[in-house]
């Protein structure tokens, strides 16, 4: 770190209050050196979108902007069971997306929960930001207002998403009266089990090469959930959080835990108080697992019995990620997009 950014970040972090003593580690890992390229860092199903994050960055876009063209190619693809089109649905076979979006340059966010019909509730999200006075829209406003914006509706339930839907719904209970093959005599399969408390998501965190900061979550939330369940990725401050004077922080994974913990702005203000990204997200987990004292989500060990990530980059350009469990997280910066290993509180599940 130059000593010309050294003293930045001592005035950074002066002017949001935090302690200005502590210098942010460096972290031992995962550290962008080369300040003049833009950074991006996503979930792990995010590598396309953090190299087109970077793109368009290179290419003087703004930081929340590229991060939600981004995300985009996740929304847009069937495959990803997880996020925008083929996303699993609630517990009545109904897709229903969250996202939310902040610009560090001018502090707004915005943000749609609980929207149907619409592959790409990151970009709605962005409209809620610019072209209203609101920051959440949810339900059928959210619709209204897609709408208005000249959204296209679509069905986003996927042949496989259906299936795998029908599967949990057939299988959920004995004592009603869907039968499934096995109750009819018939063979059946257990393929559905992959998708049983799946939770997924992307989110995307971008540092462009001034430090200008944006960052995005969009998901199709926990696979088969209540009606009406929304998770943390469409609350600012928990699935997702920027300040453009210190760093971005987001999450995927239970988002029950990241709403309780308040994951994403807790994780903004550790760096602020001088931690790396990386030892940001690993402080934001130890508050999950200190929070988490009900049995049943607990395993045998006493550890949480749920995967929750987390994903920071801060101002200077550094990034980390860390999780409860082993896993992987996307970047790019100046070495182009990849995986990389993120730090594991438990390194065995
Ligand atoms: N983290 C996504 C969700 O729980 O909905």
């Amino acid at each position: 770190m130059s000593d010309l950014t050294r003293r930045k970040f001592l005035r950074t972090a002066a002017a949001t209050g935090a302690a200005a003593t502590a210098l942010p580690a460096c972290s031992s890992v995962n550290v962008a050196t080369r300040r003049q390229s833009p950074v991006a860092i996503a979930s792990a199903n995010g590598v396309e979108a953090v190299r087109i994050a970077v793109e368009r960055m290179q290419a003087g876009m703004r930081p929340v902007d590229a991060a939600v063209a981004g995300v985009e190619v996740v929304e847009n693809d069937p495959k990803d069971s997880s996020v925008g089109l083929g996303g699993l649905p609630n517990e009545d076979g109904i897709v229903t997306l969250d996202a939310c979006v902040m610009d560090g340059p001018s502090g707004l966010g915005g943000a749609v929960a609980h929207l149907e019909n619409i592959k790409n509730p990151a970009q709605v999200a962005l409209k809620v930001m610019r072209r209203t006075d609101h920051v959440l829209l949810v339900g059928a406003g959210a619709l209204e207002f897609a709408r208005a914006h000249g959204f296209k509706e679509e069905d986003l339930l996927t042949e496989e998403s259906r299936r795998a839907w029908l599967r949990w719904r057939e299988k959920r209970s004995s004592i009603d009266d869907w039968l499934s093959p096995e109750e009819n005599g018939e063979h059946g399969t257990e393929w559905f089990e992959e998708f049983k408390d799946k939770t997924g998501t992307i989110h995307l965190g971008a540092v462009d090469a001034n430090g200008q900061i944006g960052s995005c979550t969009t998901t199709s939330g926990l696979a088969f959930k209540i009606a009406g369940r929304v998770g943390d990725s469409p609350l600012l401050g928990c699935g997702n959080y920027c300040d453009n004077d210190v760093g971005t922080g987001g999450s995927t994974g239970r988002g029950e835990a990241c709403i309780l913990s308040n994951g994403g702005a807790f994780i903004v203000q550790q760096m602020a108080l001088g931690k790396s990204p990386t030892d940001a997200c690993l402080e934001t987990v130890r508050r999950v697992v200190r929070m988490t004292k009900v049995k049943r989500l607990l395993d045998d060990k006493g550890r949480p019995n749920f995967q929750v990530k987390f994903y920071a980059t801060n101002k200077q350009g550094q990034y980390g990620a860390a999780a409860m469990y082993p896993g992987k997280f996307a970047v790019c910066d100046a070495d182009g997009p990849r995986r990389e290993d993120l730090a594991a509180l438990y390194e065995q599940r």
